[in-house]
């Protein structure tokens, strides 16, 4: 039987490339990124997923030209204004993992309203990485953790993480053929199988969600045990 990870991560990368082929200005390929999430949500609940995590901008994307960053952060609000009323049609409860410090007061507004809208929703939980770092996200839990006095454990830090909401993902995908983490989720992807995908994002679509899924389950997670000890586990479970 198919097993349907219960969170999957993904790094959302190829916008640009997508556009750049078709003599498009980057932006254009972003925009073409928002209708290819909207259709991953869908298809990740439909599968029983029951947390997707998105990046959308990490911490160095500040540093790309002036012009796309205010194309994303336009983007980032009339995606708001446009996807919400869905996602709770939906069933998805969103939440905006990042620094909010940098952003401007009316996207900090924006993103605060939508999470309060969709608090009640239980069909899936959407995290959507925005101005997100892993770097940033371990020292931001250290500082909390150094705040309230506690010892700096495995526990504290990972209670202080924001993700701390979620279990760690157990698959992470990364499309746009780039075999790298770019800062993404570097505490939490510490057992998550990796899949790495050519597609750019706005061409993934279902098939390439299932492709990722059966290559999961083709994998044997062993958490550092030997596989005669993960063989023996499995087989005391279904005996159960
Ligand atoms: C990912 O697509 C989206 C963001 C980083 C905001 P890119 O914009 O990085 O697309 P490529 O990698 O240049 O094709
Ligand atoms: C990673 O993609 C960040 C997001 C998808 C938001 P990048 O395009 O920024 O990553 P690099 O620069 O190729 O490593
Ligand atoms: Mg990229």
């Amino acid at each position: 039987m198919r097993q349907i990870p219960h969170h999957i991560a993904i790094v959302m990368d190829g916008n640009g490339r997508w556009a750049t082929r078709r003599l498009l200005p980057r932006v254009a390929g972003h925009r073409q990124g928002v209708e290819s999430l909207s259709r991953c949500v869908r298809a990740c609940a439909a599968r029983g997923v029951a947390v997707l995590t998105v990046f959308a901008f990490s911490s160095e994307n500040w540093n790309r030209p002036a012009d796309e960053v205010s194309g994303l952060m336009q983007l980032l609000l009339k995606a708001l204004a446009r996807e919400v009323p869905k996602l709770q049609r939906e069933g998805v409860q969103l939440h905006f993992v990042g620094e909010r410090a940098r952003l401007s007061p009316e996207i900090g507004a924006g993103l605060a309203e939508a999470e309060a809208a969709t608090a009640h929703n239980r069909r899936l939980v959407l995290n959507v990485c925005f101005n997100y770092g892993g770097r940033w996200d371990i020292a931001q839990a250290a500082a909390r953790v150094a705040a309230q006095g506690l010892p700096f454990d495995d526990e504290n830090l990972s209670r202080a993480l924001a993700l701390a909401h979620v279990p760690d993902p157990d698959l992470l995908i990364r499309t746009g053929g780039e075999q790298r983490i770019s800062n993404f989720l570097l505490w939490q992807a510490a057992y998550s199988e990796l899949y790495f995908s050519d597609k750019l994002w706005p061409e993934f679509d279902e098939d390439e969600l299932d492709a990722a899924i059966a290559a999961f389950n083709r994998r044997e997670r062993r958490f550092g045990k030997t596989s005669a000890q993960v063989t023996a586990a499995d087989g005391e479970r279904q005996a159960a």
